[in-house]
């Protein structure tokens, strides 16, 4: 599982193997905006300030990839134990 941490509330979410960030962020902020849910419209795009996104969309090129500060929670999971989130 991936912990995901809220940047702006400080709230903690446990992201379990079988649902996505933007589902579980969902249980405790159901106001995060969404679109497609699979990784192609980018309207769920977060800033990520701490922690390596594991990239799972069709929107971000190369070079975004690699930077890593920002992700599509809809679909892409983390590399590291823990996301630190600009929500
Ligand atoms: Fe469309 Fe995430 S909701 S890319």
């Amino acid at each position: 599982s991936i912990e995901v941490e809220l940047a702006r509330t400080g709230q903690t979410v446990t992201v379990a193997p079988d649902r996505s960030i933007l589902e579980s962020v969902r249980d405790v902020r159901p106001d995060v905006p969404s679109s497609c849910e699979e990784g192609y419209c980018g309207t769920c795009e977060t800033r990520v300030l701490e922690g390596t996104p594991n990239h799972r969309d069709d929107v971000l090129g190369a070079a975004e990839r690699e930077k890593g500060d920002t992700m599509m929670i809809c679909v892409s999971r983390a590399h590291t134990p823990r996301l630190l989130l600009d929500l």
